[in-house]
């Protein structure tokens, strides 16, 4: 790990060592530096908090916000807002994992595409609605999935 990334470290731990929920506060600056936690941060971390490595884990785990991995290069975020979710949004989900072999809140191995769960987006009349990036696709069928993530393939 080079010195600018163990500087950052520091200066985050410096920054929030002994205050209420340090490292939570610590793990959100340094995904906001970062784009995720990556492993090797998590492990200086530890050695400069203390705090055992299987600790920063599970707290990583449980909040589903922090990532393990970096964000793909597109976002994909499927609504299962009320209106989208009766109009077939979780059909949408379970097409989406099956095609891209990725489970919610993860990036594809190749770095192309991550993908969210999100609320309501705002154009119920649409539902079901996903976005991908900053395009909205509406009213749409699983059987249209595989079509719209080959516009992003090329
Ligand atoms: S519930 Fe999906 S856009 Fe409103």
């Amino acid at each position: 790990m080079d010195t600018e990334v163990k500087d950052i470290v520091s200066a985050v731990v410096e920054k929030w060592q002994g205050k209420e929920d340090a490292l939570i506060m610590m793990l959100h600056e340094i995904q906001e530096k970062f784009g995720y936690i990556p492993r090797d941060v998590a492990l200086d971390l530890s050695t400069k908090t203390g705090v055992p490595l299987a600790r920063i884990y599970e707290v990583i785990t449980f909040y589903h916000l922090f990532k393990t991995s970096p964000p793909g290069k597109h976002k994909i975020a499927v609504c299962m807002g009320t209106a989208c979710y009766l109009k077939g949004a979780p059909q949408i989900v379970e097409k989406l994992k099956e095609i891209l072999e990725v489970e919610e809140g993860q990036s594809t191995p190749d770095g192309l595409f991550q993908f969210e769960t999100v609320r309501c987006l705002g154009c119920c009349g649409l539902a079901p609605v996903v976005m991908i990036d900053d395009k909205v696709y509406g009213k749409v069928r699983p059987d249209q999935v595989m079509d719209i993530l080959s516009e992003y393939n090329k």
